[in-house]
């Protein structure tokens, strides 16, 4: 069984032929990405990752993940962005809610804590404090290595570990994940000597979680990251065609570029699980930064229901109307619940017994769309036939192949991302970074200083 991805909710809005009329620009696009003719090929090397890739370190991270699971109760994975989200989205995915709460004997590997994605100190000062005389292991992630968020966090746990373990020692639980030749942190990695792994030129840092940047966490916290490249490599094989009605990853980029162009200019993903709100923030890097320049593109944006029903439904129902959803449906959720029995009706929910509350989240699914859809929101489903990793390695590499044609059809380069570089003048201006001084006077006039 492999993701599905039903177009029938957007019948409403969107005419048959305008699918056909689409097909020219998505040719177009997927010979771009393809033949390596568009802007940024030189980033689109996952493309071919789930079939090409480096096999001797895939084996190490295994080796490192059994090793951090022998001597850590706990893995601190530090980066951000791109260094970070995919592997939140895959640990949350593949793993119980509750994974970090659960007793030893109930969790597969070792509780995973994310830091260096924020300039927070109390969430550091908070997570050392959680860690307290546990054993642990350090991933730090950054692909250029000088990241301020991450170096930071970096300089707090390595500091952490030097005084629980001596420096000799700390050594050995630092596990760097970085270019494979330049940057503060593979300097520091190699003059250290610290366990190193790379990631590759060619992959831009949202679509890294194939890589060792999400493998050495995933591996860490128990799950199968060899399924989950075969789902990748699966995927791979069947979004290979130009032809829409055979490529559903093409079929998504065209609705929403069809949508886009009729004033839908907001896309919201729908998850039915909140072990899958990281998968939209994952989502949100992926789309947004490759489709948001030269002022365009879709705005990625997300909800979890049911919880944001009684917060955002309000708005989804009756607001202004640009707005589509992406529902990802999860089908066969790994667990799931009867309602318990309970004699009497004082709750009013006797007739809902003999149901279990899986099927109660899959008639709420399907009863919010069709509302959304009555409210004027066209409604486009994906859907993932189980919570495992080889359905998650398919789905990522999905919408990597659907916003990589999207970004052609917006005749932009997908894989930079130049905006993200604009706020971190700004803070450096301030902090009064070296190199900055022009923008350091700039900057501190500007706040009256
Ligand atoms: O996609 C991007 O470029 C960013 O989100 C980066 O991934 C993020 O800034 C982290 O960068 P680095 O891995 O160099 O620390």
């Amino acid at each position: 069984a492999h993701i599905t991805f039903d177009t029938k909710n957007i019948e409403n809005f969107v005419a048959a032929h305008e699918f056909s009329e689409m097909q020219p620009l998505i040719t177009m696009a997927d010979e771009q990405l393809r033949h390596r003719t568009g802007a940024g090929a030189e980033y689109s090397d996952w493309i071919t990752l789930p079939t090409d890739y480096d096999k001797a370190e895939f084996s190490r991270i295994q080796a490192a993940a059994k090793q951090i699971q022998s001597d850590s109760k706990i893995l601190v994975v530090i980066g951000i962005g791109g260094s970070y989200l995919g592997a939140k989205m895959a640990v949350d995915f593949l793993n119980p809610m509750f994974n970090n709460e659960l007793a030893d004997d109930q969790r597969q590997g070792v509780k995973i804590y994310f830091a260096g994605n924020s300039t927070s100190a109390s969430y550091l000062n908070d997570l050392v404090r959680v860690i307290g005389d546990q054993d642990f292991s350090v991933n730090v992630i950054s692909k250029s290595g000088t990241t301020t968020e991450p170096s930071i966090a970096f300089r707090v746990f390595k500091q952490l570990l030097e005084k629980k373990y001596g420096a000799q020692a700390a050594k050995k639980r630092i596990y760097a994940t970085t270019d494979a030749k330049h940057g503060a942190l593979h300097d520091e990695a190699i003059s250290e000597g610290y366990e190193t792994f790379t990631i590759p030129d060619g992959v831009g840092g949202r679509f890294s979680v194939l890589t060792p940047v999400g493998l050495l966490p995933i591996a860490a916290s128990g799950a199968n990251i060899q399924d989950l490249m075969n789902g990748a490599k699966d995927a791979q094989e069947e979004y290979s065609e130009s032809d829409l009605t055979k490529n559903e990853a093409y079929k998504y980029a065209a609705a929403r570029r069809i949508l886009y162009d009729k004033g839908y200019t907001t896309e919201l993903l729908i998850n039915w699980e909140p072990t899958m709100q990281y998968l939209s923030e994952w989502w949100k890097q992926l789309m947004g930064e490759s489709e948001g320049k030269n002022q365009k593109g879709i705005y990625p944006s997300s909800a979890n229901f049911s919880t944001d029903l009684h917060s955002l439904g309000q708005y989804i129902q009756e607001g202004r109307r640009d707005l589509f959803e992406t529902v990802v449906k999860l089908d066969n959720p790994v667990s799931n619940l009867d309602l318990p029995h309970e004699a009497g009706n004082n709750d009013g929910l006797q007739y809902l017994e003999g149901i279990t509350i899986d099927e109660v989240n899959t008639k709420a699914s399907q009863g919010v769309t069709l509302a959304h859809v009555d409210g004027g929101v066209p409604n486009l489903a994906v859907h993932l036939p189980a919570q495992d990793a080889y359905t998650l390695g398919y789905m990522i590499y999905f919408f990597e192949m659907a916003v990589g044609a999207s970004g052609y059809t917006f005749g932009i380069n997908p894989f930079n991302q130049p905006g993200v570089e604009a706020y971190k003048t700004a803070m450096f201006a301030l902090l009064g970074k070296p190199g900055y001084e022009e923008a350091t006077k700039d900057f501190r006039a500007r706040l009256g200083e």
